[in-house]
């Protein structure tokens, strides 16, 4: 029977979802301003100060502030740029969203972002996202694009086919499948899907495979990337077509979408039980109060990271792996992402 996508919509007729910013670093300013002027006026009365004991001064105060402030300054910039890109951790997410049929389980390993270079991302620490991501032991391995570091700071480059071979190693019953991420069109496209397709790595641009044994399908679909020409000035041109992509389901079988950038995510119908996305790092530098401080979405921190739900349709966003600008990475370390559905 075929799936109906009659009520696909499109990006003029969905409803967009208001979004209120928690946050922002003006609201924290007028909160101080505010604080301040509440406060009782403090002068400093020198009369009072006993004979022979240092006296606490506005400026002695206001120094000692600057030197532990710069202290810690330096201390977390040494954390973000030295420690934090090289560590990993696995994220587990466990669900059943409403278009996946109840309690058919599937597991899927997530790597986003890889951004492959050092300094952040070396040859020794793919190994170890290749070692952790095979121990899971997924059913799929999914790639969500953006396998290269392209920042000016890259001082180890790793050859395409190494990055790729380290990926395909991790292996899964139901195969490792990739989609391409903004990076890899901005840079070396041509060579990102011959490195992947050598290693026996099958591409998504806008197609729909159908994988699992009888009674257990579903369709996998991927779809380009929406940032694949930069036009200049902050304006891009992409080559996803999602009616296209979803044309292809040919079954009322479950579907998964993977979409590089979570910003689709407004136009998918509620026929895809969910969709998996990256390019965010979650913010990549997340400071306390004002995070994330630069995400990568017209949409701000709405789907900056985590598992996402609006309207009964779900979204998971992978914080990634590598880095990309800069070499640091704060409050989001490198992660695997596990799934698994049908809990
Ligand atoms: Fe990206």
């Amino acid at each position: 029977m075929r799936a109906s996508f009659g009520l696909l919509p499109t990006k003029w007729n969905v409803p967009e979802i208001a979004y209120r910013n928690e946050r922002s670093i003006h609201d924290l300013r007028a909160n101080w301003r505010a604080m301040n002027e509440a406060a009782p006026k403090r002068t400093t009365n020198e009369a009072a100060t006993p004979p022979g004991r240092a006296r606490v001064t506005r400026r002695r105060v206001l120094a000692g502030s600057a030197g532990l402030i710069g202290l810690s300054a330096v201390a977390t910039g040494a954390y973000a740029s030295a420690i934090e890109p090289q560590s990993l951790v696995v994220t587990r997410y466990a669900l059943n969203p409403p278009g996946w049929p109840a309690g058919r389980k599937l597991s899927m390993t997530v790597i986003a972002d890889l951004h492959a270079g050092g300094p952040d991302m070396t040859l020794t620490h793919i190994r170890r996202v290749a070692d952790s991501a095979g121990r899971l032991k997924s059913d799929l391995v999914i790639l969500l694009g953006d396998y290269t570091a392209t920042y000016r700071f890259v001082n180890e480059r790793i050859p395409y086919a190494v990055w790729a071979g380290e990926l395909a190693r991790i292996g899964a019953p139901l195969g490792t499948w990739a989609i391409l991420g903004n990076h890899d069109w901005w840079h070396n496209v041509a060579d990102v899907r011959r490195a992947l397709t050598d290693a026996g790595i099958p591409l998504l641009e806008n197609d729909a495979v159908m994988l699992g044994a009888e009674g257990e399908r579903f369709w996998l679909a991927g779809l380009g990337d929406q940032l694949a020409y930069r036009l200049g000035h902050g304006r891009f041109r992409g080559v996803d077509d999602l009616p296209k992509t979803l044309a292809q389901v040919g079954t009322d079988d479950p579907v998964i979408l993977l979409a590089h950038e979570p910003d689709i995510f407004p136009h998918v119908p509620a026929r895809v039980a969910l969709t998996l996305s990256g390019h965010t790092h979650g913010g990549q530098i997340r400071l306390p109060l004002i995070w994330p401080a630069f995400v990568p979405s017209k949409y701000g921190a709405r789907f900056a990271y985590g598992h996402v739900i609006e309207e009964d349709r779900h979204l998971i966003v992978s914080g990634g792996l590598g880095t990309s600008f800069i070499p640091a990475r704060l409050g989001v370390p490198p992660e695997i992402v596990h799934i698994q559905l049908g809990v």
